[in-house]
């Protein structure tokens, strides 16, 4: 399909750690570049019509970021999924448990421990989240109920939808946490029914590094302790006290990452104009493959379950998965991630050494495919 020309490292590299964190295309940085020409001023401070035009950019970005993610009320801008999900466990007013999963990203259970009254976690099954084992967890004592979208491990689409009914039944809200759903699948969030969701713009949605966001409705905008104050996010201050801005300037204090959220807005277009459903197709096709091919070699081992997108997890009897990524790199200049994939929990019983993970997007392709399989193939007849 040759999509090498908005992404030239694909000319370099087999780069399948897209789960990291994806590939920019040109046009991202270049829409970056122009920013610096063509602006200065800070955004909402000042009357200037350099601070305006930065302003309105900015704006525009949060408004088609919106409409793309189904957003009905407030998104707030993040540095990442990361603070997008310790924002809400350091300001959520929750009066009962937190019921999260063994199946999150460390960024979605470590700030849980640290700031939840009670912490209960409903256990994956080989990488599945089943609603009944919610229904033996959630109960009228729950305050929030947060899993994430789509495994950064196993790659596995997990049914929020239903769990996500399960915490409203105990009147308790409802975090998705997606870091590797945004972009990846067509996300609507106002339709699935979450309260909040934090997602990462570098991923799946192809933005710069320092670029996430969260997302929440009008009744937690009025309940949510702002992570930050100060410049920005307030309207008036005596020595009394302050006043909070409306959301969600109130939870965007201090300059924020301009150049950033520019990038991320240009990226959005690229997404756009080639549909989420054709990278859908073309990351979930070569998964399927990848998952595949790998299972039929001796002494590889395989975990995807079916319903994945483009991440396949795997290890290879007898080796260290950090020895294998460093081989693939230096034999086939193929880049895979490996270790825990910061979700130690996630892989116990499985791979509690952790496991090799090729993860593929839209501008992967066959070619990528073979010789991803052809290095495995070499390393394996090393041993
Ligand atoms: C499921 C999941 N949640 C959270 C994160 C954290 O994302 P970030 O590094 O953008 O904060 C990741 C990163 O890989 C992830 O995969």
């Amino acid at each position: 399909m040759g999509l090498s020309d908005d992404f030239p490292l694909t000319e370099e590299v087999v780069y399948l750690d897209s789960a990291a964190t994806t590939l920019t295309p040109v046009s991202a940085g270049d829409a970056m570049k122009r920013f610096t020409e063509e602006c200065g001023g800070n955004y909402g401070r000042g009357s200037h019509r350099l601070a305006r035009d930065v302003t309105r950019r900015y704006e525009n970005v949060r408004e088609e970021l919106s409409g793309f993610l189904g957003v009905e009320d407030h998104l707030v801008f993040t540095k990442n999924s990361t603070e997008a999900l310790n924002a809400c466990a350091r300001g959520l007013p929750l009066d009962g448990a937190v019921v999260t999963t063994t199946l999150e990203h460390h960024s979605n259970l470590v700030p849980w421990m640290r700031h939840a009254d009670e912490l209960r976690l409903v256990e994956h099954r080989g990488g599945v989240l089943r609603p009944g084992d919610f229904e033996e967890v959630v109960d009228d004592d729950t305050a929030l109920v947060t899993v994430t979208q789509v495994s950064n491990v196993y790659g596995s689409v997990q049914p929020v939808e239903d769990i996500g009914e399960i915490a409203h039944d105990h009147g308790a809200l409802f975090l998705i946490d997606g870091a590797q759903s945004a972009g990846h699948l067509d996300v609507d969030v106002d339709e699935i029914g979450a309260d909040l969701f934090a997602f990462s713009g570098h991923k799946g949605l192809l933005g710069p590094q320092g670029t996430g966001g969260l997302a929440m409705t009008e009744a937690v905008a009025a309940e949510l302790e702002p992570l930050l104050l100060g410049g920005g996010g307030v309207h008036s201050v005596t020595p009394e006290g302050y006043g909070l801005e409306p959301a969600p300037q109130r939870f965007e204090s201090g300059t924020p990452n301009l150049p950033g959220v520019i990038g991320l807005g240009a990226s959005l277009d690229y997404l756009r104009d080639l549909g989420v459903k054709r990278a859908r197709r073309i990351s979930r096709r070569l998964g399927i493959e990848a998952g595949e091919r790998l299972s039929g070699l001796d002494g590889v081992e395989v975990f995807r379950p079916e319903n994945s997108t483009g991440v396949v997890s795997f290890s290879l009897d007898g080796w260290n998965p950090h020895d294998v990524a460093s081989l693939l790199d230096r034999i086939g200049s193929v880049c895979v991630r490996s270790g825990h994939h910061c979700a130690i929990p996630a892989l116990k019983g499985s791979a509690e050494e952790g496991t090799v993970r090729a993860s593929f997007a839209l501008y992967n392709d066959d070619d990528d495919l073979d010789t991803f399989l052809e290095t495995v193939e070499k390393i394996l007849s090393i041993t």
